[in-house]
């Protein structure tokens, strides 16, 4: 397995520009699947997870081309017929969102099994609520030998629902699901992300009815048939707020390009509260930072507009070194403390109460060995081993590559010293 060394010290001073969203590409792949038409996706991140899902789908029947576009990278789609409807195990397990395709297959063929997914470790992350939506649409579930056994052989049909708490996945596989069914679905206490607003532009593109996408309410008036078409993934707002806290952490000054700022609102005012210098441009953000240490700020991750809790771990390892003590509070997942122990091998000093870790910032991190445990976690530990004295190297970095694209070469280009030692195989296993 590949590992990544970071020797710290060195300012980050240049631009990167950010790849389209992971979370939304993999929900508009599985989109595709509503149609027999052509679906073309460009600003396509080019990362392990988008590979998964794109080898489900051809197990499913799609036709999957990747190609340079004049935007850029781009994926083409096109699933002229559905074969099987059955996602196996070896393919979900390795992402959760694999499990999105569940609805698509039921509205589109009236039947599906798909097997229960896997994906990162951070706490239960049950799919009760994607289930009762589909449900609720008419679907009839079993689960059995770790599978979903779907029914609605007379197709879906519009429901209210309300979700007891946001959930991004169960909002979108909903919409997914109501776009092809009979009359109209309203979800309540939807999810905002600005994954679902993509989501819901796709499927308007498609030929959907998709109204109120990034508000708590979604109106889907179901349609007969959907077509193709294009559409541009946004960009990661994950990613963006992830270099935005490797040039926080390792100071200088960077250009982040091809993104949003507004999407990163919450970060950006803990940075700023922190002492960092955040400007908002047309196309991103630049961020700022000047000697001396920063100021411990406390955040609690919360859904969107919130703070992310997918830049959690990264925020955190940015207050290991940074004045006084910053309370941090995971309000989504349980057991999305794992970086905690690596960061400490660094030199930092946390201590975890169920979901709060308190950091009380040390004056450096010192580089040591570190092991990557899910997606988030494992860029933190990159970000520290930036400002770390001596050499960090993560092992395990597939997580990484997970959500990543090219990170080496991003943060190289800015003046980091990072590099990917290959592995052979099994050495950290
Ligand atoms: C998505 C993102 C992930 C991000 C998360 C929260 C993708 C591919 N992943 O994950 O990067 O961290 O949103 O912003 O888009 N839950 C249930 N039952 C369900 C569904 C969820 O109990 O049926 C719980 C989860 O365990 C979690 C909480 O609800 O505690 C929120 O999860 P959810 O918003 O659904 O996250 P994902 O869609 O899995």
């Amino acid at each position: 397995m590949d590992r990544i060394a970071i020797i710290g010290g060195a300012e980050l001073n240049g631009t990167i520009p950010i790849s389209g969203a992971k979370n939304s590409a993999l929900k508009l792949m599985a989109a595709s699947l509503l149609t027999d038409q052509p679906v073309r996706l460009t600003n396509m991140p080019r990362l392990a997870d988008t590979k998964f899902l794109g080898r489900l789908l051809q197990r499913l029947g799609a036709e999957l081309i990747e190609q340079d576009g004049a935007d850029g990278p781009e994926t083409l789609l096109h699933t002229p017929e559905i074969l099987g409807a059955i996602a196996p195990y070896d393919l979900v397990r390795q992402m959760r969102a694999s499990f999105n395709v569940l609805g698509p297959l039921i509205a589109r063929t009236g039947h599906a099994k798909v097997s229960l997914p896997g994906g990162c470790t951070i706490g239960a992350r049950p799919v009760d609520l994607h289930l009762k939506a589909l449900e609720a649409l008419g679907a009839t579930i079993d689960l059995h030998d770790g599978y979903v056994f779907a029914q609605a052989p007379r197709g879906l049909r519009g429901a209210e629902i309300t979700f007891p708490f946001v959930s991004v996945g169960a909002t979108e596989h909903a919409m997914l699901a109501a776009v092809l069914a009979e009359g109209v679905t309203v979800l309540h206490n939807s999810a905002c992300e600005p994954e679902i607003g993509d989501l819901a532009d796709c499927l308007n593109m498609m030929g959907a009815k998709v109204e109120g996408a990034g508000t708590s309410i979604v109106t889907i008036t179901g349609v007969a048939r959907l077509g193709g078409g294009s559409h541009a993934v946004i960009a990661d707002r994950i990613e963006t707020g992830t270099y935005a806290l490797a040039a926080a952490m390792a100071g200088g000054e960077v250009r982040l390009t091809n993104t949003r700022s507004d999407f990163n609102q919450a970060l950006s005012d803990k940075l700023i509260e922190a002492g960092v210098s955040v400007t908002p441009t047309a196309d991103g953000m630049i961020i700022r930072r000047g000697p001396g240490r920063l100021k411990a700020v406390n955040i609690d991750t919360t859904p969107y507009p919130g703070f992310a809790t997918d830049l959690q771990a990264q925020f955190m390892a940015l207050m290991t070194t940074a004045e006084g003590e910053s309370v941090i509070r995971e309000t989504i997942f349980e057991n999305r403390f794992m970086h905690v122990p690596e960061l400490a091998r660094l030199g930092a000093d946390i201590s975890v109460h169920g979901g709060e870790a308190r950091v009380r910032g040390v004056e450096r991190l010192n580089g040591a060995q570190v092991m990557a445990t899910d997606l988030r976690a494992s860029v933190s530990l990159v970000i520290a081993g930036l400002a770390a004295k001596g050499e960090t190297v993560v092992n395990r970095v597939y997580h990484l590559d997970r959500g990543f694209e090219r990170l080496e070469e991003k943060l190289g280009a800015c003046g980091a010293n990072v590099r990917r030692i290959k592995g052979s195989g099994s050495e950290e296993d």
